[in-house]
């Protein structure tokens, strides 16, 4: 076991609890994949390190925001990157958490090509439209999951085209 922190070994304790029923002792200097004892126990880190839904959103509210400010400034090619961006975070996210895909289908992905049209159109009055398009499908996706209060911020109150 090489020699870490406290806070760092409470984690690691934790963490191999949680991956195989038992800490994982990972000999320096080997990494954090090549040092673990087998195939299963690497495959395990790297699923718990991938993450969740959690992590998909987070990765899609930052493209979010950004895409709201690209369609502000009126640099809606810069738009329509994020929101393609969005989709990458989003399929890949799927791959992780397949449960997800019916709502993503019925929500994000029903209004995808329209709003990236909307985008492409290089109409900065459709652009913000197709922005707010957008916005409908993110928080219809929350209320359909029963998240309906992950709507209630600042990032879906404040970030608006009138
Ligand atoms: C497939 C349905 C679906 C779609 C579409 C969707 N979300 Fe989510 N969102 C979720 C779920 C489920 C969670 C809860 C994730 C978890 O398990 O922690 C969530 C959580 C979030 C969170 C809170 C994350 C956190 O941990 O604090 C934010 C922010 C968020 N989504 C933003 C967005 C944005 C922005 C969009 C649109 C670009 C979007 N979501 C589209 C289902 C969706």
């Amino acid at each position: 076991m090489r020699n870490i922190g406290k806070y760092q070994a409470a984690a690691l304790v934790a963490g191999a609890v949680a991956i195989a029923g038992a800490a994982v002792a990972q000999p320096l200097g080997q990494g954090w994949l090549l040092g673990a004892p087998d195939d299963t126990t690497r495959f395990e880190i790297l699923q718990r390190d991938a993450g969740g839904t959690g992590r998909t959103m987070l990765e899609m509210s930052i493209r979010y925001e950004r895409m709201y400010e690209a369609v502000a400034d009126g640099n809606l090619q810069l738009a329509a990157r994020n929101w393609d961006g969005i989709d990458g975070s989003l399929s890949r996210g799927l791959v992780r958490r397949p449960d997800r895909t019916e709502t993503a289908d019925a929500f994000l992905y029903a209004v995808f090509d329209q709003v990236m049209e909307d985008f492409e159109s290089e109409d900065i009055v459709r652009a913000r439209a197709g922005f707010m398009t957008a916005r409908d499908a993110c928080m219809g996706c929350h209320v359909a999951s029963d998240l309906a209060y992950i709507n209630d911020q600042r990032l879906f109150r404040n970030l608006v085209f009138q």
